[in-house]
Protein backbone atom coordinates (compact mmCIF):
# COMPACT_ATOMS: atom_id res chain seq x y z
CA UNK A 1 0.00 0.00 0.00
CA UNK A 2 2.88 2.82 1.02
CA UNK A 3 3.85 3.05 -2.97
CA UNK A 4 -0.04 3.88 -3.65
CA UNK A 5 -0.31 6.53 -1.12
CA UNK A 6 3.50 8.06 -1.64
CA UNK A 7 2.54 8.46 -5.63
CA UNK A 8 -1.27 9.69 -4.44
CA UNK A 9 0.23 12.20 -2.26
CA UNK A 10 2.61 13.41 -4.57
CA UNK A 11 -0.07 13.92 -7.27
CA UNK A 12 -1.94 15.69 -4.86
CA UNK A 13 0.91 18.27 -3.59
CA UNK A 14 1.60 18.86 -6.94
CA UNK A 15 -1.94 19.84 -7.32
CA UNK A 16 -1.87 22.39 -4.82
CA UNK A 17 -0.41 25.66 -3.72
CA UNK A 18 1.48 23.58 -0.75
CA UNK A 19 3.82 22.13 -3.64
CA UNK A 20 6.75 25.08 -3.99
CA UNK A 21 5.62 26.28 -7.35
CA UNK A 22 4.50 29.98 -8.36
CA UNK A 23 0.87 29.73 -9.11
CA UNK A 24 -2.32 32.20 -10.32
CA UNK A 25 -5.55 31.56 -9.69
CA UNK A 26 -7.82 32.59 -12.20
CA UNK A 27 -11.67 32.96 -12.76
CA UNK A 28 -12.80 35.71 -10.46
CA UNK A 29 -14.38 38.34 -12.43
CA UNK A 30 -12.82 41.28 -10.28
CA UNK A 31 -10.73 42.56 -8.11
CA UNK A 32 -9.38 40.25 -5.11
CA UNK A 33 -10.50 41.61 -1.58
CA UNK A 34 -10.16 38.82 0.75
CA UNK A 35 -8.63 35.47 1.36
CA UNK A 36 -9.05 33.10 4.09
CA UNK A 37 -7.36 29.53 4.36
CA UNK A 38 -9.25 26.41 6.18
CA UNK A 39 -8.19 24.24 8.24
CA UNK A 40 -7.60 21.61 5.50
CA UNK A 41 -5.28 24.10 3.45
CA UNK A 42 -8.54 25.05 0.46
CA UNK A 43 -8.01 28.47 0.00
CA UNK A 44 -11.22 31.23 -0.40
CA UNK A 45 -11.10 34.31 -2.10
CA UNK A 46 -13.64 37.19 -1.76
CA UNK A 47 -14.09 39.37 -4.84
CA UNK A 48 -15.48 42.88 -5.82
CA UNK A 49 -17.31 40.17 -8.38
CA UNK A 50 -19.78 39.62 -5.51
CA UNK A 51 -18.70 36.11 -5.24
CA UNK A 52 -16.24 33.71 -3.37
CA UNK A 53 -14.10 31.06 -4.41
CA UNK A 54 -13.73 28.19 -2.61
CA UNK A 55 -10.27 26.21 -4.49
CA UNK A 56 -9.41 22.78 -4.91
CA UNK A 57 -5.57 23.25 -6.39
CA UNK A 58 -6.71 25.69 -9.39
CA UNK A 59 -10.35 24.58 -9.36
CA UNK A 60 -13.03 26.90 -8.20
CA UNK A 61 -16.24 26.01 -6.64
CA UNK A 62 -18.40 29.64 -6.69
CA UNK A 63 -20.30 30.76 -3.70
CA UNK A 64 -22.93 33.00 -4.48
CA UNK A 65 -25.43 35.14 -2.49
CA UNK A 66 -23.65 38.80 -1.71
CA UNK A 67 -25.43 41.01 -3.63
CA UNK A 68 -22.56 43.32 -3.65
CA UNK A 69 -18.73 42.68 -3.47
CA UNK A 70 -17.31 41.11 -0.96
CA UNK A 71 -15.10 42.36 1.23
CA UNK A 72 -13.99 40.30 4.38
CA UNK A 73 -14.09 36.71 4.97
CA UNK A 74 -13.19 34.12 7.51
CA UNK A 75 -13.13 30.25 8.45
CA UNK A 76 -13.74 28.54 11.56
CA UNK A 77 -12.23 25.62 12.87
CA UNK A 78 -14.77 23.63 11.65
CA UNK A 79 -13.96 25.05 8.38
CA UNK A 80 -16.98 26.85 7.99
CA UNK A 81 -16.94 30.16 5.80
CA UNK A 82 -18.25 33.65 6.80
CA UNK A 83 -18.80 36.82 4.70
CA UNK A 84 -19.35 40.11 4.43
CA UNK A 85 -19.77 42.71 2.09
CA UNK A 86 -21.12 45.89 0.47
CA UNK A 87 -24.32 44.64 0.77
CA UNK A 88 -23.82 44.80 4.56
CA UNK A 89 -25.01 41.21 4.73
CA UNK A 90 -22.96 38.88 7.16
CA UNK A 91 -23.17 35.29 5.59
CA UNK A 92 -22.52 31.91 6.70
CA UNK A 93 -21.31 29.09 4.41
CA UNK A 94 -22.17 26.15 6.57
CA UNK A 95 -24.41 22.92 5.59
CA UNK A 96 -27.10 25.46 3.95
CA UNK A 97 -26.02 28.91 3.01
CA UNK A 98 -27.21 31.90 4.78
CA UNK A 99 -27.64 35.31 5.63
CA UNK A 100 -26.83 35.91 9.56
CA UNK A 101 -27.44 39.50 9.57
CA UNK A 102 -26.52 42.74 8.57
CA UNK A 103 -24.84 45.92 9.42
CA UNK A 104 -25.80 49.34 8.18
CA UNK A 105 -22.71 49.72 6.05
CA UNK A 106 -20.16 47.91 4.51
CA UNK A 107 -18.73 44.98 6.38
CA UNK A 108 -15.00 45.20 6.71
CA UNK A 109 -13.60 42.76 9.03
CA UNK A 110 -14.88 39.18 10.59
CA UNK A 111 -13.29 37.28 13.57
CA UNK A 112 -13.42 34.01 14.62
CA UNK A 113 -13.59 32.42 18.43
CA UNK A 114 -14.65 29.23 19.04
CA UNK A 115 -18.22 29.40 19.31
CA UNK A 116 -18.29 33.00 18.40
CA UNK A 117 -18.37 35.83 15.49
CA UNK A 118 -17.55 39.36 15.45
CA UNK A 119 -18.67 41.64 12.72
CA UNK A 120 -17.17 45.16 11.87
CA UNK A 121 -18.50 47.52 10.38
CA UNK A 122 -18.11 51.49 8.51
CA UNK A 123 -20.79 52.47 10.48
CA UNK A 124 -18.79 52.11 13.23
CA UNK A 125 -21.00 48.91 14.94
CA UNK A 126 -19.31 46.02 15.98
CA UNK A 127 -21.83 42.79 16.04
CA UNK A 128 -21.08 39.38 18.25
CA UNK A 129 -23.11 36.27 16.82
CA UNK A 130 -22.96 32.59 18.24
CA UNK A 131 -21.61 30.02 15.38
CA UNK A 132 -25.69 29.35 15.09
CA UNK A 133 -26.54 32.83 13.68
CA UNK A 134 -28.25 34.44 17.00
CA UNK A 135 -26.96 37.79 17.59
CA UNK A 136 -25.53 38.12 20.99
CA UNK A 137 -24.55 41.64 21.66
CA UNK A 138 -23.59 45.07 19.55
CA UNK A 139 -20.47 46.58 21.06
CA UNK A 140 -19.91 49.69 22.43
CA UNK A 141 -19.78 52.70 19.94
CA UNK A 142 -15.70 53.27 19.45
CA UNK A 143 -16.33 56.55 18.29
CA UNK A 144 -15.39 55.72 14.38
CA UNK A 145 -16.06 53.42 11.24
CA UNK A 146 -14.35 50.01 11.94
CA UNK A 147 -11.77 48.61 9.62
CA UNK A 148 -10.57 45.55 11.66
CA UNK A 149 -11.56 43.04 14.68
CA UNK A 150 -9.56 40.18 15.90
CA UNK A 151 -9.82 38.04 18.66
CA UNK A 152 -7.01 37.45 21.23
CA UNK A 153 -6.36 34.14 22.04
CA UNK A 154 -8.98 33.25 24.35
CA UNK A 155 -11.98 34.94 22.87
CA UNK A 156 -12.06 37.10 26.02
CA UNK A 157 -10.93 40.29 24.40
CA UNK A 158 -12.10 41.82 21.17
CA UNK A 159 -9.17 44.34 19.55
CA UNK A 160 -11.11 47.08 16.94
CA UNK A 161 -9.02 49.35 14.83
CA UNK A 162 -11.06 52.47 13.71
CA UNK A 163 -10.62 54.61 10.92
CA UNK A 164 -9.58 57.46 13.41
CA UNK A 165 -6.38 55.78 14.15
CA UNK A 166 -7.89 54.25 17.38
CA UNK A 167 -6.91 50.56 18.47
CA UNK A 168 -9.57 49.46 21.05
CA UNK A 169 -9.24 46.64 23.77
CA UNK A 170 -12.82 45.33 24.34
CA UNK A 171 -13.20 42.89 27.75
CA UNK A 172 -15.77 40.53 26.96
CA UNK A 173 -16.04 39.08 30.23
CA UNK A 174 -16.03 42.35 32.08
CA UNK A 175 -17.96 44.43 29.23
CA UNK A 176 -15.14 47.25 29.32
CA UNK A 177 -13.26 48.75 26.53
CA UNK A 178 -10.54 50.81 26.90
CA UNK A 179 -8.06 52.59 23.78
CA UNK A 180 -4.80 50.50 23.49
CA UNK A 181 -3.12 52.25 21.38
CA UNK A 182 -3.21 55.79 19.82
CA UNK A 183 -2.22 56.46 15.69
CA UNK A 184 -2.60 59.69 14.02
CA UNK A 185 -3.91 57.95 11.04
CA UNK A 186 -6.81 55.21 10.19
CA UNK A 187 -5.76 51.46 11.24
CA UNK A 188 -6.45 49.07 8.40
CA UNK A 189 -5.30 45.82 9.75
CA UNK A 190 -5.13 43.97 13.13
CA UNK A 191 -3.06 40.87 13.67
CA UNK A 192 -3.29 39.60 17.29
CA UNK A 193 -0.40 37.19 17.82
CA UNK A 194 0.96 35.44 20.96
CA UNK A 195 1.22 38.48 23.50
CA UNK A 196 1.34 41.41 20.78
CA UNK A 197 -0.63 42.89 18.19
CA UNK A 198 0.48 44.08 15.23
CA UNK A 199 -0.83 46.97 12.80
CA UNK A 200 -0.62 48.35 9.73
CA UNK A 201 -2.42 51.94 8.65
CA UNK A 202 -3.56 54.52 5.90
CA UNK A 203 -0.11 56.51 6.33
CA UNK A 204 2.00 53.39 6.06
CA UNK A 205 2.38 52.62 9.59
CA UNK A 206 3.03 49.31 10.82
CA UNK A 207 3.78 48.76 14.08
CA UNK A 208 3.68 46.12 17.08
CA UNK A 209 2.60 46.21 20.91
CA UNK A 210 2.14 44.78 23.80
CA UNK A 211 -1.54 43.21 23.40
CA UNK A 212 -2.45 43.97 27.48
CA UNK A 213 -0.04 47.48 27.80
CA UNK A 214 -0.12 48.76 24.53
CA UNK A 215 3.82 49.20 25.05
CA UNK A 216 5.72 49.24 21.70
CA UNK A 217 7.63 46.11 20.79
CA UNK A 218 8.86 47.37 17.17
CA UNK A 219 8.30 49.83 14.34
CA UNK A 220 8.35 48.28 10.78
CA UNK A 221 7.52 50.81 8.95
CA UNK A 222 8.72 51.42 5.21
CA UNK A 223 8.33 54.28 2.97
CA UNK A 224 5.21 52.77 1.12
CA UNK A 225 1.49 53.29 2.02
CA UNK A 226 -1.39 52.92 3.03
CA UNK A 227 -1.32 49.12 4.71
CA UNK A 228 -4.00 47.44 3.54
CA UNK A 229 -3.56 43.51 4.32
CA UNK A 230 -1.82 41.64 7.01
CA UNK A 231 -1.59 37.77 7.53
CA UNK A 232 0.08 35.41 9.81
CA UNK A 233 1.05 31.88 10.35
CA UNK A 234 2.01 31.41 13.96
CA UNK A 235 3.38 28.09 13.53
CA UNK A 236 6.08 29.56 11.28
CA UNK A 237 6.61 32.98 12.83
CA UNK A 238 5.84 34.54 9.99
CA UNK A 239 3.89 38.45 9.64
CA UNK A 240 2.92 39.79 5.86
CA UNK A 241 2.19 43.21 5.12
CA UNK A 242 0.53 44.19 2.11
CA UNK A 243 0.53 47.65 0.79
CA UNK A 244 -1.06 49.91 -1.82
CA UNK A 245 2.27 50.13 -3.78
CA UNK A 246 1.72 45.95 -4.20
CA UNK A 247 4.78 45.29 -2.10
CA UNK A 248 4.78 42.28 0.57
CA UNK A 249 6.88 42.38 3.13
CA UNK A 250 7.42 39.42 5.55
CA UNK A 251 8.15 39.79 9.15
CA UNK A 252 10.20 37.19 11.15
CA UNK A 253 7.70 37.34 14.72
CA UNK A 254 10.61 35.91 16.78
CA UNK A 255 13.64 38.67 16.08
CA UNK A 256 10.48 41.57 14.79
CA UNK A 257 13.25 42.01 11.54
CA UNK A 258 11.91 41.96 7.89
CA UNK A 259 13.46 39.24 6.46
CA UNK A 260 11.61 39.65 2.61
CA UNK A 261 10.44 42.24 0.66
CA UNK A 262 9.39 42.28 -3.07
CA UNK A 263 6.60 43.50 -5.43
CA UNK A 264 4.20 41.10 -5.59
CA UNK A 265 1.14 42.79 -8.15
CA UNK A 266 1.65 43.66 -11.71
CA UNK A 267 0.28 46.74 -10.58
CA UNK A 268 -1.49 48.22 -8.17
CA UNK A 269 -2.56 47.40 -4.58
CA UNK A 270 -2.22 44.15 -2.36
CA UNK A 271 -5.71 43.66 -0.84
CA UNK A 272 -5.44 40.45 0.66
CA UNK A 273 -3.06 38.08 1.89
CA UNK A 274 -3.28 34.30 3.54
CA UNK A 275 -0.76 31.96 4.11
CA UNK A 276 -1.14 28.24 3.17
CA UNK A 277 -1.56 26.00 5.90
CA UNK A 278 2.34 24.88 5.96
CA UNK A 279 3.30 28.51 5.83
CA UNK A 280 5.61 27.85 2.43
CA UNK A 281 2.93 29.48 0.38
CA UNK A 282 1.80 33.39 0.37
CA UNK A 283 -1.87 33.83 -1.40
CA UNK A 284 -2.11 37.16 -3.05
CA UNK A 285 -5.23 39.10 -3.85
CA UNK A 286 -5.60 42.98 -5.31
CA UNK A 287 -6.71 44.48 -8.56
CA UNK A 288 -6.21 42.52 -11.28
CA UNK A 289 -8.60 39.88 -10.51
CA UNK A 290 -5.85 36.64 -10.28
CA UNK A 291 -4.94 35.29 -7.05
CA UNK A 292 -1.03 35.07 -6.47
CA UNK A 293 0.53 32.19 -5.06
CA UNK A 294 4.33 32.79 -4.29
CA UNK A 295 6.64 30.19 -2.87
CA UNK A 296 7.86 31.81 0.59
CA UNK A 297 11.35 30.86 -0.20
CA UNK A 298 11.46 32.23 -3.72
CA UNK A 299 11.05 35.33 -2.46
CA UNK A 300 13.24 38.25 -2.79
CA UNK A 301 15.27 38.71 0.85
CA UNK A 302 15.08 42.44 2.05
CA UNK A 303 18.00 44.70 1.64
CA UNK A 304 17.63 47.43 3.76
CA UNK A 305 20.09 49.63 1.93
CA UNK A 306 18.01 49.32 -1.41
CA UNK A 307 14.81 49.55 0.56
CA UNK A 308 11.45 49.77 -1.74
CA UNK A 309 13.42 51.10 -4.17
CA UNK A 310 15.14 48.05 -5.30
CA UNK A 311 13.26 47.47 -8.47
CA UNK A 312 14.02 50.63 -9.63
CA UNK A 313 17.46 51.16 -9.32
CA UNK A 314 17.48 53.80 -12.11
CA UNK A 315 14.76 56.22 -12.28
CA UNK A 316 11.92 54.89 -14.38
CA UNK A 317 11.90 58.21 -16.21
CA UNK A 318 15.65 58.27 -18.08
CA UNK A 319 15.05 54.52 -19.37
CA UNK A 320 14.42 54.13 -22.87
CA UNK A 321 11.04 52.98 -23.11
CA UNK A 322 11.60 48.73 -23.39
CA UNK A 323 13.77 49.08 -21.00
CA UNK A 324 11.06 50.83 -19.07
CA UNK A 325 8.21 48.15 -20.08
CA UNK A 326 10.71 44.88 -19.09
CA UNK A 327 10.98 46.63 -15.79
CA UNK A 328 7.51 47.54 -15.14
CA UNK A 329 6.04 44.34 -16.44
CA UNK A 330 8.19 41.32 -16.69
CA UNK A 331 11.04 42.03 -13.85
CA UNK A 332 9.39 40.74 -11.24
CA UNK A 333 9.35 37.34 -12.67
CA UNK A 334 12.00 36.96 -15.21
CA UNK A 335 16.23 37.61 -15.16
CA UNK A 336 17.88 37.78 -18.21
CA UNK A 337 20.84 36.62 -17.20
CA UNK A 338 21.64 32.74 -17.68
CA UNK A 339 21.71 29.87 -15.75
CA UNK A 340 18.60 29.31 -12.74
CA UNK A 341 17.35 32.20 -11.41
CA UNK A 342 14.74 32.26 -8.25
CA UNK A 343 12.44 34.60 -9.70
CA UNK A 344 8.53 32.83 -10.61
CA UNK A 345 8.96 32.98 -14.72
CA UNK A 346 12.02 30.61 -16.91
CA UNK A 347 15.08 32.99 -17.51
CA UNK A 348 14.52 34.70 -20.67
CA UNK A 349 18.22 35.01 -21.54
CA UNK A 350 18.74 33.75 -25.25
CA UNK A 351 14.97 33.35 -25.92
CA UNK A 352 15.01 34.26 -29.39
CA UNK A 353 14.97 31.38 -31.46
CA UNK A 354 14.30 28.88 -28.78
CA UNK A 355 11.74 26.46 -28.74
CA UNK A 356 8.89 27.37 -25.85
CA UNK A 357 9.14 25.54 -22.57
CA UNK A 358 13.17 24.80 -23.41
CA UNK A 359 14.94 26.06 -19.95
CA UNK A 360 16.54 22.53 -18.80
CA UNK A 361 16.12 23.11 -15.56
CA UNK A 362 12.65 25.29 -15.42
CA UNK A 363 9.20 23.48 -14.64
CA UNK A 364 6.93 24.67 -17.12
CA UNK A 365 3.22 24.13 -17.23
CA UNK A 366 2.16 21.42 -19.60
CA UNK A 367 0.75 23.53 -21.95
CA UNK A 368 4.69 25.20 -22.49
CA UNK A 369 6.02 21.66 -22.39
CA UNK A 370 4.91 20.34 -25.53
CA UNK A 371 4.29 23.45 -27.46
CA UNK A 372 6.03 23.80 -31.08
CA UNK A 373 6.19 27.35 -30.56
CA UNK A 374 9.38 29.50 -31.24
CA UNK A 375 9.80 32.76 -29.48
CA UNK A 376 10.98 35.31 -32.14
CA UNK A 377 9.39 39.08 -32.67
CA UNK A 378 6.38 37.80 -34.29
CA UNK A 379 5.07 34.88 -31.39
CA UNK A 380 6.73 37.52 -28.47
CA UNK A 381 4.81 40.20 -30.01
CA UNK A 382 1.25 37.93 -30.25
CA UNK A 383 1.93 36.66 -26.77
CA UNK A 384 1.26 39.92 -24.99
CA UNK A 385 -1.14 41.19 -28.23
CA UNK A 386 -3.50 38.36 -27.67
CA UNK A 387 -2.45 38.06 -23.71
CA UNK A 388 -0.79 34.49 -22.01
CA UNK A 389 -4.51 33.14 -21.64
CA UNK A 390 -5.53 33.44 -25.43
CA UNK A 391 -1.96 32.28 -27.06
CA UNK A 392 -0.87 29.69 -24.68
CA UNK A 393 -4.26 28.80 -22.98
CA UNK A 394 -3.47 27.04 -19.53
CA UNK A 395 -0.20 28.78 -18.94
CA UNK A 396 1.41 29.88 -15.87
CA UNK A 397 2.13 33.39 -16.86
CA UNK A 398 -0.68 35.44 -15.30
CA UNK A 399 -2.95 37.05 -18.02
CA UNK A 400 -1.65 40.68 -19.34
CA UNK A 401 -1.75 42.71 -22.59
CA UNK A 402 0.46 45.24 -24.16
CA UNK A 403 -2.42 47.25 -25.73
CA UNK A 404 0.05 49.85 -27.93
CA UNK A 405 2.26 47.82 -30.53
CA UNK A 406 4.72 51.04 -30.19
CA UNK A 407 5.38 49.11 -26.89
CA UNK A 408 5.58 45.42 -27.59
CA UNK A 409 8.07 46.78 -30.48
CA UNK A 410 10.14 48.96 -28.15
CA UNK A 411 9.94 45.86 -25.84
CA UNK A 412 11.20 43.04 -28.29
CA UNK A 413 13.94 45.33 -29.43
CA UNK A 414 14.68 45.79 -25.46
CA UNK A 415 14.55 42.17 -24.92
CA UNK A 416 16.59 41.32 -28.09
CA UNK A 417 20.04 42.84 -27.05
CA UNK A 418 19.58 42.50 -23.19
CA UNK A 419 19.01 38.60 -23.75
CA UNK A 420 21.08 37.68 -26.53
CA UNK A 421 24.32 35.72 -25.78
CA UNK A 422 26.85 38.47 -26.41
CA UNK A 423 25.60 40.40 -23.73
CA UNK A 424 26.99 37.71 -20.87
CA UNK A 425 30.48 38.50 -19.69
C1 LIG B 1 3.93 37.26 -12.43
C2 LIG B 1 4.97 36.57 -13.14
C3 LIG B 1 5.24 36.87 -14.61
C4 LIG B 1 5.27 38.08 -15.27
C5 LIG B 1 4.97 39.44 -14.68
C6 LIG B 1 5.70 37.81 -16.62
N1 LIG B 1 5.90 36.48 -16.78
FE1 LIG B 1 6.56 35.57 -18.49
N2 LIG B 1 6.36 33.76 -17.58
C7 LIG B 1 5.97 33.57 -16.27
C8 LIG B 1 5.86 32.15 -16.02
C9 LIG B 1 5.45 31.53 -14.69
C10 LIG B 1 6.21 31.50 -17.22
C11 LIG B 1 6.22 30.01 -17.49
C12 LIG B 1 4.88 29.73 -18.13
C13 LIG B 1 4.48 28.30 -18.22
O1 LIG B 1 5.24 27.39 -17.84
O2 LIG B 1 3.34 28.12 -18.66
C14 LIG B 1 6.51 32.57 -18.18
C15 LIG B 1 6.92 32.33 -19.51
C16 LIG B 1 7.32 33.31 -20.39
C17 LIG B 1 7.86 33.08 -21.71
C18 LIG B 1 8.12 31.72 -22.34
C19 LIG B 1 9.52 31.33 -21.95
C20 LIG B 1 9.94 29.95 -22.39
O3 LIG B 1 11.05 29.55 -22.02
O4 LIG B 1 9.18 29.28 -23.11
C21 LIG B 1 8.16 34.29 -22.27
C22 LIG B 1 8.75 34.58 -23.62
C23 LIG B 1 7.79 35.28 -21.28
N3 LIG B 1 7.27 34.66 -20.17
C24 LIG B 1 7.95 36.64 -21.46
C25 LIG B 1 7.48 37.59 -20.56
C26 LIG B 1 7.56 39.02 -20.79
C27 LIG B 1 8.21 39.67 -22.02
C28 LIG B 1 6.94 39.62 -19.73
C29 LIG B 1 6.66 41.10 -19.54
C30 LIG B 1 5.87 41.74 -20.56
C31 LIG B 1 6.51 38.57 -18.81
N4 LIG B 1 6.86 37.36 -19.36
C32 LIG B 1 5.88 38.79 -17.58
C33 LIG B 1 5.71 34.52 -15.32
C34 LIG B 1 5.63 35.87 -15.59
Amino acid sequence: MRPLIAILLSVFLGDTADAQAFMTLKGHGGPIMALAVSPEGKLASASFDNSIGFWTGQKPTWLDGHEAAVTALAIDDQGVIYSGGDDFALRIWGKTAKELGRHKGKITSIAISPGTIASASWDGSISLWTDEGAMIEDLPYPGAGVNAVAFGADGRFLYAATSQGLLWLYDLGEDTQRPLAKHGFGINRLIVGDGWVAYGAVDGGTRVIEAGTGNGIADLTLDRRPILSMAHHAESGQLAVGDGQGFIMMIDTETWKITRDFRAARQGPVWALAFSKDGRTIYAGGLDDVIYAWPVALLDRYEPSIGGARSFLRDAGSMPNGERQFMRKCSICHSLEPGPSRKAGPTLHAVFGRRAGAVADYVYSKTLQGSKIIWDDDTIDALFDEGPDHYIPGSKMPMQVIAKAADRTDLITFLKQATSQEQTK
